[in-house]
């Protein structure tokens, strides 16, 4: 075996494909360095004779960009190469196509990641000594964006109009629609590409913690606030903060992200110190926020300033003619990722997945194609498709039954299977015994 011995820095604010790497990285003898942010990348390419950059994108404080710019300007002569979820809609594209990047896109194998380093080697190689088209492409989202469809076409419409300019947006839709990768794609389109996106989900941080991990804080703020620290607000600074499931954030934090929003600037939890920031904030949210509204748990006027511009994700259910097309690019990308090859679908297996409605929008179309792929033998036919698809076309309405009705013919199935033991019955339906008598009753 030959040996390397190049040095490969690794850069993920994830320990464990840090880890990961650097056990596949070792077991080819290469050296690694680890960092977990971009600021202790900096530290050790002072430092240290780096032959090969790997780097994540989406990283918080500082991105995976940044440092790739950076690294072009004062490391030129060392090669990069991109892990990334999502490669275009991270922006990375845009890097990609501006320096001689190549991007691995999670999840990988060993073996890919060894080709992945070993073409960036040679890339370095036979790399021309200059490129310096620094401006990122027009519009690389639209490529992974997927609508034809008239519905889709007033939401494109809207990015257009909104991606070089500050104005507020708010993304309403049903879960799965896309309102995500919509916000994104404002961003990484319009003029401040660039600029970092910070997206944060209102929803998964505890309701006391929001305000601290939003707008940053100083040291002694509260118990455990050990040092003074910056918030979302901060580290999207220049570019997008994107506020996800803005509905469930609380009252307090309703009122300042309103003075957030009319002053520009904001102040740490624990400061007096105002801070001036420069950013578009979009927020997004699924449920009606109207009603929240009406409820008292939203505060209207902070509707009305996020509602600068409105978006509206139209549900799958009512965009039918792109299902062709997102099944197109879903078994692409899956048939690639599992079979090393596109995998066709029958006219007969996309008329079924055209009548269905779609509850959960594109995730689920996506989850779906993504089974089929895996089960499919190259071609994925009605066979492959879920069941409950397909239920849903080879029944007439008025063919169903009332639920308390299945539920008692269920119950009984399960009792004779069991040889009328309620205690197994019970085990089976998930329910307990008394439930099981009460329902028996
Ligand atoms: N127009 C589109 N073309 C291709 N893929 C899409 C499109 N819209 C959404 N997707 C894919 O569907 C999935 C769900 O999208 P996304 O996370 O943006 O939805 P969401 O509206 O934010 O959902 P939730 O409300 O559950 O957070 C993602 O994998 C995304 O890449
Ligand atoms: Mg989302």
């Amino acid at each position: 075996m030959a040996l390397h011995k190049e040095n490969i820095l690794i850069v993920d604010d994830d320990v464990h494909i840090l880890e990961l790497l650097q056990r596949h990285l070792r077991s080819l003898e290469y050296h690694t360095y680890k960092a977990i942010s971009v600021k202790q990348a900096l530290y050790i390419l002072k430092d240290t004779a780096i032959d090969l950059l790997i780097t994540d994108i989406q990283m918080p404080e500082v991105d995976g960009l940044q440092l790739l710019k950076y690294t072009a300007e004062h490391y030129p002569h060392i090669p990069k190469l991109v892990i990334t979820g999502y490669p275009s809609i991270d922006g990375a594209l845009n890097v990609i196509k501006s320096g001689a990047i190549d991007y691995l896109t999670k999840p990988f194998t060993k073996e890919e990641l060894k080709q992945a380093v070993s073409k960036s080697f040679e890339s370095r190689q036979n790399r021309k000594p200059e490129s310096n088209s620094n401006v990122a492409p027009k519009n690389p989202l639209y490529a992974d964006m997927i609508g034809q469809s008239k519905a889709f076409g007033k939401v494109t419409d809207i990015i257009e109009r909104v991606k070089d300019n500050r104005a507020t947006v708010l993304i309403e839709g049903e879960s799965g629609t896309g309102k995500e990768l919509v916000a994104r794609a404002i961003h990484y389109s319009g003029k401040y590409a660039r600029a970092p996106f910070v997206a944060v989900n209102c929803g998964a941080i505890p309701e006391g913690l929001l305000e601290a991990e939003l707008f940053g804080y100083t040291k002694g703020a509260f118990t455990g606030a050990h040092e003074n620290r910056n918030g979302f607000f901060q580290a999207a600074n220049h570019g997008t903060l994107f506020l996800d499931e803005i509905g469930s954030a609380s009252l307090a934090v309703q009122t300042k992200l309103l003075r957030a929003l009319q002053e520009k600037n904001i102040t740490k939890v624990g400061s007096q110190k105002v801070e001036k920031l420069d950013l578009r904030i979009i927020a997004a949210t699924n449920n009606n926020l109207l009603e929240s509204i009406s409820d008292k748990k939203f505060r209207e006027d902070l509707y009305y300033r996020l509602t600068v511009v409105q978006i509206n994700v139209p549900p799958l259910r009512e965009r039918k003619s792109d299902i062709p097309l997102l099944v197109d690019r879903f078994t692409k990308k899956y048939g690639v990722e599992y079979k090393d090859r596109i995998v066709k679908v029958t006219p007969e297996a996309i008329e079924v997945l055209q009548r269905y409605d779609w509850p959960g929008n594109i995730r689920e179309l996506e989850n779906v194609i993504q089974r089929a792929v895996i089960m499919s033998d190259g071609k994925i036919d009605v066979k492959d498709l879920p069941e409950s698809l397909k239920f849903k076309i080879e029944f007439p309405e008025n063919s169903f039954a009332p639920l308390k009705e299945m539920e008692k013919e269920y119950i009984q199935r399960v009792l004779s299977a069991t040889n009328n033991n309620k205690t197994k019955a019970a085990e089976i339906l998930q329910i307990d015994r008394k439930t099981l008598r009460e329902k028996l009753k």
